[in-house]
């Protein structure tokens, strides 16, 4: 692609180490727990939106995989120092798988765009991702409590939060395509 160049695989493999840190930096924000509902509100969630809008789908979803291997392994990096399978058997593990979809198809849309994605393909991407999460989350969440309309009800708190997130990660995002275009390499 013109413009652009194939970073070397040790790079690949820096940025993608590197993204999976950040994921893991946000989960030092403890998650809130609105009206007890049993899936918090999150930073974290912002990571792997940014990792996809960044690095694109192959990375950014490597990124994430990789996050959320490192947890599964017992490493306490969720929200409140949580780690290990308790959290993925638990209403809010499927946001979490979730992450690694929303990271892949936040990449796929910002690839199409590449090398230099505009903030209107940034902020479509990124509803997208978020909806992704949603769409994986939601129905596991209800498959614990056995009601995934009240599931549904109560991420709508959600909403405000991840839309305030989802701007502030494609904003970032445009300025470090514009600043760094050789982070657009699609592999
Ligand atoms: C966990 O820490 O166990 C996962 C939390 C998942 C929270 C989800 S991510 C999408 C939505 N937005 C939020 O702020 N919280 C939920």
């Amino acid at each position: 692609m013109p413009g652009t160049r194939n970073p070397a695989p040790a790079a690949n493999l820096a940025r993608t180490v590197v993204f999976a840190a950040f994921i893991a930096v946000l989960g030092i924000f403890p998650g809130l727990y609105i009206g007890g509902a049993a899936v918090p509100i999150v930073l974290q969630n912002m990571g792997p939106l940014l990792a996809g809008s960044i690095l694109g789908a192959r990375r950014g979803g490597a990124a994430v995989l990789l996050f959320v291997a490192l947890v599964a392994l017992g490493l306490p990096l969720l929200s409140g120092g949580r780690g290990g399978i308790a959290p993925f058997a638990g209403p809010s593990g499927g946001f979490v798988l979730g992450w690694i979809a929303s990271a892949v198809v936040v990449g796929l849309i910002v690839q199409r765009a590449m090398p230099r994605p505009g903030l209107v393909t940034l902020l479509v991407a990124n509803v997208a991702g978020v909806a992704v999460d949603y769409l994986v989350g939601i129905p596991y969440w209800g498959a614990f409590t056995g009601d995934i309309g009240s599931a549904a009800v109560q991420s709508l708190v959600f909403l405000p939060g991840d839309a305030v997130k989802l701007v502030a990660v494609s904003l970032v995002a445009v300025a470090v395509h514009r600043a760094v275009p050789t982070l657009s390499a699609p592999r």
